[in-house]
């Protein structure tokens, strides 16, 4: 059933959300407006294969929509429609994300982050959430990426 589900929300989000092969979908970027995200390794793909044991590489370019002097990195894994925490490495983006800060309104930035894949994770399709909030919690983006861990 599950298996199900996430098939048919797949093809709905490919025919609606394309960048390259990459397909990812905006999950409500109210603070910035996302110009293109990148996973290493899953250029040509439309589900993105991630690697137990080894390191993803996100990278999204967006537009600030307003000016902030803070930013959070959070990520969840959805699995049947349950988000499960992500921990990251990093999550003060204004850190080694390839960010300049304070972010200002109408400049585009592009943030790039690394997660480890670790092995304890279960061998499964996954809706990768990633955020990317303000000051005030608020997203600068929101992206959905089909997933699935090997
Ligand atoms: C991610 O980037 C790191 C270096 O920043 C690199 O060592 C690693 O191979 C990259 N991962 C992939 C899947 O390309
Ligand atoms: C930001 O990027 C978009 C899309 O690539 C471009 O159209 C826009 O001119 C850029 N804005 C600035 C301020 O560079």
């Amino acid at each position: 059933m599950t298996a199900v589900k996430s098939f048919s929300f797949l093809l709905l989000v490919s025919t609606v959300f394309t960048t390259h092969a990459l397909i990812y979908k905006d999950c409500g970027s109210v603070c910035g407006k996302v110009r293109s995200v990148a996973v290493s390794g899953c250029e040509n793909s439309n589900i993105c294969i991630l690697r137990s044991g080894q390191n993803a590489n996100l990278t999204v370019v967006f537009t600030s929509l307003e000016d902030t002097d803070k930013t959070k990195a959070s990520v969840h894994g959805i699995i049947g429609g349950v988000p499960l925490p992500f921990p990251l490495p990093q999550t003060d983006a204004c850190q080694n994300s390839g960010l300049d800060c304070p972010l200002n309104n109408g400049k585009n930035y592009t943030y790039t982050a690394t997660i480890p894949i670790s092995t304890a994770y279960p061998k499964i399709k996954v809706l990768v959430k990633w955020e990317l909030q303000e000051a005030h919690g608020k997203d600068l983006f929101c992206v959905e990426i089909p997933s699935a861990i090997l």
